[in-house]
């Protein structure tokens, strides 16, 4: 295989002259932080989703923080979630003063093994952070289930999940409360952004708040046309909300979403395909009730077929001038973690055995069908050439 000569990213924001034209409406506007772009941002997004409310923040770190916080989760309790996530997730769990439980993930999907979860339940036990990882999602019906069972909050982390469906319902409305990102990486980006949306109104009004110092009225109110300068702070809360410049960029990037969704469809169409036929290299896969989002595209390489090691496939790709990445490194391999866990080796076997094997290949709709193909091309010859 001829190497390209120009370096292919293994993600890169999506945009055009609309984006540049409503950030350049927002600065000159005079107005750039959280106002009424971002109101109408908030709104699109729950009605995207299907969700009676949105909050805007500046992460899905902080909408998740929030929304535990609004649940009063704290000291003693105890919140379970996946070792297959960003740290994000679990420094939440940790930030709020919980204990962090972690559920080994089914093979196939990279999920939580929703089977596992009712075993790691203790009487501590007030909340699980399923996380739908790579965009693909967790059985909600089950765990909304166990959720009732045991009286525990259900916190979606769906920085991946933007569009995606669960039994042809979005993850983020009907009734759940998520978290999603606007992360440079993700489906849609505002640089950094996040959106929690939920239909508890309790944990809504909570989140306003605490996103904004815990102060009774955001700066809009306090410095717009009707404005009164008074406020009160209820709560010591945070400096978490996101700016009008941002929103700006997150409405013309959610008009383009469906668009850009069909587009990593066809390309995840092009990589199954493709590695298929290639021995000794698999895929995750979603299970039926999932429509993902397709975030991620993670393929598993099956070390006992090969004279090298997942690492060495990344390099050689990089010689060809191909970006990848791994998600994730388990949070249990992190030091922090290792020693809160009191992990022991052997523990987590599913998640570690899919650490081993798994690489993020570029996808993103401004990548072209030839920068796909390319990629599977070189995959296949590092394969042959490397075949045990
Ligand atoms: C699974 C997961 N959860 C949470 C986050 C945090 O998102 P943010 O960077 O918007 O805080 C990320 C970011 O990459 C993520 O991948």
């Amino acid at each position: 295989m001829i190497k390209r000569n120009d370096f292919l990213p293994f993600c890169k924001p999506c945009y055009d002259e609309d984006e540049i034209t409503a950030v350049t409406d927002v600065i000159k506007s005079g107005w750039w932080t959280k106002g009424n772009v971002t109101k109408e941002f908030e709104r699109i997004f729950a009605d995207y989703v299907g969700a009676k409310y949105a909050v805007a923040v500046n992460s899905c770190t902080a909408a998740m923080h929030l929304a535990l916080l609004a649940k009063g989760i704290g000291e003693g309790d105890e919140v379970i979630s996946t070792p297959m996530t960003f740290c994000s997730t679990i420094n939440n769990i940790v930030h709020v003063g919980a204990k962090p439980v972690l559920v080994d993930i089914d093979a196939k999907t990279g999920l939580i093994d929703v089977d596992k979860i009712e075993a790691a339940i203790t009487e501590k036990t007030k909340a699980i952070i399923p996380v739908h990882y790579a965009g693909r999602c967790c059985d909600m019906d089950k765990i909304y289930a166990i959720a009732e069972k045991y009286n525990l909050f259900v916190l979606e982390d769906a920085a991946h999940g933007l569009s995606t469906e669960y039994k042809g319902k979005r993850i983020g409305g009907h009734g759940m409360t998520a978290a999603f990102s606007f992360y440079v990486t993700k489906n849609i980006s505002t640089a950094e952004g996040g959106m929690l949306t939920t239909d508890d109104e309790q944990i809504y009004e909570k989140a306003c708040i605490l996103s904004l110092h815990g102060m009774s009225k955001d700066a809009w109110a306090r410095y717009g046309n009707k404005s009164d300068w008074h406020y009160e702070i209820e709560e010591p809360g945070f400096k978490y909300n996101i700016t009008d410049i941002a929103a700006a960029l997150g409405i013309e990037q959610m008009k383009k979403l469906d668009d850009m969704q069909k587009i990593r469809d066809e390309y995840v169409e092009i990589y199954n395909n493709a590695i298929d036929k290639i021995d000794g290299i698999d895929y995750l896969k979603d299970n039926d009730f999932c429509k993902s989002s397709n975030h991620l595209y993670i393929i598993n390489i099956d070390n006992s077929k090969f004279d090298i090691t997942r690492d060495d496939f990344i390099n050689i790709l990089r010689d060809y001038n191909i970006g990848t990445s791994v998600h994730f490194i388990p949070i249990f391999m992190h030091p922090f973690y290792k020693d809160l866990l009191g992990y022991k080796k052997g523990d987590f076997p599913v998640s570690k055995k899919l650490f081993d094997g798994i690489i993020s290949l570029p996808l993103f709709p401004s990548m072209t069908r030839e920068d796909v193909v390319y990629v599977t091309e070189v995959l296949r010859e590092i394969a042959e050439k490397h075949a045990k």
